[in-house]
């Protein structure tokens, strides 16, 4: 029995954790995660109050580019499961009342992909013209390389065919021809495959890149847009009520049209990538500057569509939506060591990140709780792991779950040397002292405080859903803003420095009113003045609903914090 009911817009409300089946627990001592252990920490999912889970790529691949270089659209790599094992997965998360994204990488497939295994065979293979091939390399010269550590050209020698294959990524993702309409319907059907299973979000990656033209950047192009209206009228069609997010690293006026303008009828969602690095410069500088920046260069969405917004992720902490000054502050100030930078970004874990303090981890959780948009939590951060830099590429920030302090962590029985990376092991983030079994014993660990802020913004449709107000005090150390919708009003204020601080915010328009703690329910002076003068301590918070005087104030038993 499904507890999932059709609800317009749920990817509104929705707190999205994102997993790699892979890290997450190893249910038959292989070394690796899979399907069955996944579902079974699904009840750990559920307390910790998330509603969504997003599964990193899981479909056969080579792991060149850990699942994003797709070798069978259909079939569940063999060390994560069976496809049986997924549906199990998938049926037991519904249960719970959990949905399910899952990835779609349509940009571009594995160069072990049958089709390009045909296709770089011969000039006549039926697949030649699913990918897009050139004499010179010197076709669309003003495309940037994404992955520019390992990538010298977007375009790679083919000898056999001896011509050149287009691709954004790394060489073993070649691009898939989006000008061939067979590609679009291959896609299509993969996209109904998966919804027939009943997933009920694709998380559609490196959506800017499908087409290329000569004399552009290749990216957003009005193609691009005409396909993703064709493949949001089918969704609709056969699947309402599924979600499609973009992942599109661009501007936020760059990305309002992914959301189809004024129509809606592109994508549900797309990430706002800007916001996630000015949170770490406006915390490292204690100024909330560079947030209200961002959030007023944000353009109003249409009604039906949501950002998604995040504080890490798989990636690296991508650097590509800041200025050239904005990135050497945060390379300097989070990334001293070189091995932690990686092509435009820097690969480290939130905690880490912030130093290991307990202030900023929870000042950056309340930040992502209240803001406008749908927050995404990335595996791990919840108990506040760390990372390892001497893994290559991004594999440093996808390490096995810490769950407990036995061996391996409790990821896995498996030997040691048969994990598909070893766990974190060090005196401040290792497993023997991160781990989930500890942090569920004592009420203020990073888990319960994360745990109680989410079960707090799931209690109302504010955060979700509600308008935003950013509020102007003269400290800009502090950044305060109202939530509202209907009668319901919330004010947060966040300290965004190491020193306590007072704020005198104007709140004329609701003289009156009592503000009420939502943690403890405790009831603050009544607002009887056009000003009022609030007092935080170093990174501390305040979530305030902002209650009329008509209002009954109940006060509920102290919780933990
Ligand atoms: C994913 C990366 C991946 C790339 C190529 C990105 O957007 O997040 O992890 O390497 O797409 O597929």
């Amino acid at each position: 029995m499904s507890g999932i009911k059709p609800e317009p817009g749920w990817y509104k409300d929705a707190i999205i954790y994102e997993v790699h089946v892979k890290s997450f627990l190893d249910s038959n001592r292989d070394g690796w995660g899979d399907f069955p252990g996944l579902t079974a920490k699904l009840d750990y999912l559920q307390k910790l109050g998330i509603t969504t889970l997003w599964l990193l790529p899981f479909t056969d691949s080579p792991l060149k580019d850990d699942g994003y270089d797709i070798r069978d659209y259909y079939k569940v790599y063999p060390s994560y499961g069976t496809m049986e094992e997924f549906q199990v997965f998938l049926s037991e998360a519904h249960k719970r009342g959990l949905r399910v994204i899952t990835e779609l990488v349509m940009n571009h497939t594995s160069n072990t992909h049958p089709w390009f295994v045909s296709a770089s065979s011969s000039r006549s293979s039926p697949f030649r013209d699913y990918y897009v091939w050139s004499d010179t390399p010197d076709r669309y010269k003003g495309t940037r390389i994404i992955f520019s550590d390992t990538e010298k050209s977007n375009w790679t020698w083919e000898p056999k065919t001896r011509q050149y294959y287009w691709h954004r990524f790394f060489h073993s993702q070649p691009d898939l021809n989006f000008d061939n309409p067979k590609v679009q319907d291959e896609l299509l059907t993969v996209v109904k495959f998966w919804f027939s299973l009943g997933v009920d979000g694709l998380r559609c990656d490196a959506v800017p890149y499908l087409f290329e033209r000569e004399g552009t950047n290749c990216e957003n192009l009005p193609e691009t847009h005409t396909f993703i209206k064709r493949l949001r009228a089918e969704i609709d069609r056969e699947f309402p009520d599924r979600m499609l997010l973009a992942e599109a690293n661009q501007w936020p006026q760059d990305v309002l049209p992914y959301f189809g303008e004024g129509d809606g009828d592109e994508f549900h969602m797309a990430y706002h990538f800007p916001l996630m690095p000015r949170l770490f410069i406006a915390i490292a500088q204690g100024d909330r500057k560079p947030i209200t920046d961002i959030l007023q260069q944000t353009p109003a969405i249409p009604a039906n569509c949501q950002w998604a917004i995040f504080l890490r992720n798989h990636d690296e902490l991508t650097l590509e939506m800041v200025t050239d000054q904005e990135r050497d502050y945060l390379w300097t100030t989070y990334a001293e060591d070189p091995r932690m930078r990686l092509n435009l970004g820097i690969r480290r874990r939130l905690a880490p990140l912030m130093g290991n303090d307990r202030r900023k981890i929870d000042l950056m959780h309340s930040l992502l709780l209240t803001l406008p948009g749908t927050p995404i939590l990335y595996y791990g951060d919840e108990i506040g792991m760390g990372d390892n830099v001497h893994l290559g590429d991004r594999n440093g920030v996808r390490t096995p779950m810490q769950w407990s302090f036995d061996r391996n962590g409790g990821f896995s029985t498996a030997d040691p040397s048969d994990l598909y990376a070893p766990p974190i092991q060090n005196p401040v983030y290792g497993y023997q002292v991160v781990n989930v079994e500890t942090q569920i014993r004592y009420p203020t660990s990073p888990l319960n405080v994360l745990r109680q802020m989410i079960e707090v913004r799931q209690s109302s449709h504010v955060f979700g859903r509600g308008a935003m107000t950013v509020l102007h005090p003269k400290n800009r150390h502090v950044f305060a803003c109202l939530r509202e919708m209907g009668d319901e009003v919330v004010m947060v204020i966040n300290n965004l420095s190491d020193r306590t601080e007072s704020v005198l915010l104007d709140l004329s328009r609701f003289r009156g009113y009592t503000p009420v703690e939502l943690f403890s329910q405790t009831p603050f002076p009544v607002l009887e003045r056009a000003h009022f003068h609030f007092t935080v301590s170093p990174y501390g918070y305040f979530w305030l609903a902002l209650r009329p005087p008509a209002f009954s104030v109940r006060r509920r038993k102290r919780t933990g914090r």
